[in-house]
Parts: C-alpha cells; sequence; structure tokens
C-alpha cells in the first residue's frame, strides 16, 4: 500500500474501526499498521480473523449499538480518528430492513454522538469518516433509470434500498453534526466536535476477500468463483453498467482524504469510483484470464431493479479536484496488476 500521498499531510495517532473484520477493514487495518499509526482499536461484532489480532491494540467485541461499551472505548483511548465501517450490507438490509435501521443509522448516529461529546469533553475534534455508497442515488420514485451520463453528488437522492436510505440518513446526520450540532451546544463556540468525512463508495472489487452480500458484488463473484474453478450464476443482465474500484485503491483514497487538510474540501460527501463496465465485459475479461470460467446469467428481478436504479457512472471531478483522487487500477489493470499478481503471490508461481 503506497501511503505517499497521505504521509505528506499527516498520521493519527489513535485510530478506531468499527467494522474492522469485514473486507475494507481488513484493507484498512493492513494500511494503517504499513503506515506505523500509533494505535489502532477496533470493535467488531466478530473475532477478528487470526491474521488481524497482531496488528491491533485493543480489540473489543461488541456491537456498535452498546452505548456503554462505546463510551468506555472512547473514555479508554484518546481517539484521533474513527472510520465506523460496521453496517448491514444492501442485500442482508432488504431481508432484515429492521434491523438494517438500528444497526446502520440507530447505531451510527451514535456512535458519530459519542465521537462528538469525546471531542467536546478534551477540546479537539475528532475525525469520523464515514464510508457511504452509490446506494444513495436512485433515479426516480418510481425505480425507473434513466440515462444521465456522470452523476454528482448533488443529484438523484431517491434511494429504493433500506441500505441507500440508511446511507443518505448518516451522511446528512453526520453533516448536521459536523456543521450546525455546536453552534446549539452548550460548549464554547469555537469547534470542537467531529470533522465528518464520507465516501461514496462503488461496488468493491478485492482479491484478498471474499464478497459479503453487497448487491454489486457479482462482479466480485464471477471472479473468485473462477479463481476457486466454480461455476458461476450472475443474478443481472449482461448489459447491467455500475461503478467499481478496488480495494487498494478504495483504501489509498479514503486515507488521501481523511489525511487532507479541510481547508482543502469543499464537500463532506464526494464521489470515488474507477471504471463503469457491464456485467458481460466483466465475463469476458474473467473468461479471458480464466478460460476455464463457467458464467452464466440468471437475472434475480428483485437484484436486478435495485443495481437498475443505481447510476451507470459517477462523476469524481470534485475528489480529483480537492484531494487529488487518482485511482490506479482501470478494468484490465485490475486482472493483470491486482488479481493475477496476488492469486500467483499466494500460490507461489
Ligand atoms: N464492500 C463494498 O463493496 C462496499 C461498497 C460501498 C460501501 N461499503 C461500506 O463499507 C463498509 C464496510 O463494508 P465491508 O464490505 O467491509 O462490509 P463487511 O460486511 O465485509 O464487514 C462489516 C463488518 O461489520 C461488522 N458488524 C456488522 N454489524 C455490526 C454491529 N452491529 N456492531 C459491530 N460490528 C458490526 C461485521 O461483523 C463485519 O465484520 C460498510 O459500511 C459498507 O456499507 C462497502
Amino acid at each position: 500500500m503506497d501511503l505517499t500521498s497521505r504521509d505528506r499531510f499527516k498520521r493519527p495517532e489513535q485510530v478506531l474501526i468499527t467494522g474492522a473484520g469485514g473486507e475494507v477493514g481488513h484493507g484498512l487495518l493492513h494500511a494503517f499498521v504499513d503506515s506505523g499509526a500509533g494505535q489502532v482499536s477496533t470493535l467488531d461484532l466478530a473475532e477478528l480473523p487470526a491474521t488481524h489480532a497482531p496488528l491491533v491494540s485493543n480489540s473489543y467485541l461488541g456491537d456498535i449499538r452498546d452505548e456503554s461499551l462505546v463510551a468506555e472505548i472512547f473514555g479508554r483511548n484518546d481517539i484521533d480518528e474513527v472510520y465506523h465501517l460496521a453496517a448491514l450490507l444492501s442485500s442482508a438490509a432488504e431481508h432484515a430492513p429492521a434491523v438494517a435501521y438500528d444497526v446502520n443509522v440507530t447505531g451510527s448516529v451514535g456512535m458519530i454522538r459519542q465521537a462528538t461529546q469525546a471531542a467536546e469533553e478534551r477540546g479537539r475534534p475528532i475525525l469520523f469518516f464515514f464510508p457511504s455508497s452509490i446506494a444513495v442515488y436512485g433515479f426516480s420514485d418510481h425505480g425507473h433509470k434513466i440515462e444521465s451520463g456522470a452523476v454528482d453528488e448533488r443529484v438523484f437522492h431517491h434511494p429504493r434500498t433500506m441500505y441507500g436510505c440508511n446511507k443518505l440518513a448518516v451522511e446528512n446526520i453526520g453533516r448536521y453534526y459536523a456543521l450546525y450540532h455546536r453552534r446549539q451546544g452548550k460548549k464554547s463556540a469555537e469547534f470542537s466536535g467531529i470533522d465528518f468525512r464520507c465516501l461514496r463508495f462503488p461496488g468493491l472489487i478485492s482479491a484478498v476477500t471474499q464478497p459479503t452480500g453487497g448487491t454489486s458484488d457479482f462482479v466480485p463473484e464471477m471472479l473468485h468463483a473462477a479463481i476457486r474453478g466454480e461455476p458461476y450464476e450472475c443474478f443481472v443482465r449482461p448489459d447491467t453498467r455500475i461503478p467499481f474500484m478496488t480495494m487498494p485503491d478504495a483504501i489509498e483514497a479514503t486515507l488521501q482524504y481523511t489525511g487532507a487538510p479541510v481547508e482543502q474540501l469543499t464537500k463532506s460527501c464526494y464521489n470515488v469510483a474507477a471504471f463503469s463496465p457491464s456485467a458481460e465485459e466483466c465475463a469476458e475479461l474473467v473468461r479471458h484470464h480464466y478460460p476455464s470460467a463457467k458464467i452464466t446469467f440468471n437475472v434475480t428481478p428483485e437484484r436486478q431493479a435495485i443495481v437498475d436504479s443505481w447510476p451507470a457512472k459517477v462523476d469524481c471531478s470534485a475528489a480529483e479536484r480537492d484531494w487529488g483522487f487518482s485511482p490506479k487500477h482501470d478494468l484490465e489493470k485490475t486482472f493483470t496488476e491486482y488479481i493475477i499478481p496476488y492469486f500467483e503471490s499466494q500460490s507461489g508461481a
């Protein structure tokens, strides 16, 4: 992981990562440890994988909705930056919308409130990173996809999933706590709350970890199935097109963004993405690199409708302009410079 961009700015002393046992947490944890961040604490419902445990100073096992546990974590650790990754992802959220609301909104707002309180008590801001998603977009109340070109951060906020509604709510509540809450608070007029920063991630493709139930997972799923030598039935139409990026580019973007001076930022929420292939284009590339891959298409209407409500492309020009977002991997390089070298290194080839 190249952290040169972040090194130019600053390095946090103490970091808290919620949901550290998941796909993004895996990459972020390694990146912080590689960069020599002072101390990394984690909070997850599940035990961290054995490979993660040595990387962590304090590993808390529990629920983000457990207010007394979260208060204890902020009380015992002088946290500079929170990376709040814990969430129920899109497909799981559609199956249990009430639980999703509770974890993704109530739990996230609880984390934001406790970070704000901790920052106010010590008189120094806490950076609060929140990974949002292209799921906040939706084209109309009736769910019909329209051709719109690259969609910028300000428009088409009609999510059709509980997950998208949850992400949009937390984006707004985070912005509220960062920008307005202090003006109504009883503490000093000087800012000492949270510095809320949010990225709207596209579908993320990781070589290292298996996808965990996101609706954008048809691309990483077809790839991992091919690598395992298993057939894959894709749940969306071949012409379905949404944005993606690799996990290393997502981690690099996160650290570059959270390391950028606040004066450079013009938004609290930025689009990031690297390429927008169709499902068929991805399947062709998987077949090209893994000739024995068996990929077929069998549409699941509910999941197709969700993906159809998301933009084919997002406009990342604000992130490029404000903090130098520049992903390394296009679709071809995702295979030639990331996926294939990773699996060759694993097999000792
Ligand atoms: N992976 C993607 O393609 C993608 C795309 C856009 C946004 N995101 C966002 O990035 C974040 C991380 O995603 P991921 O792919 O690593 O997810 P993941 O499902 O792999 O990991 C989520 C982690 O959160 C933990 N968790 C869930 N509920 C919890 C709770 N109540 N208390 C404590 N821990 C809890 C789980 O145990 C798991 O380790 C999520 O907020 C997700 O919405 C991911």
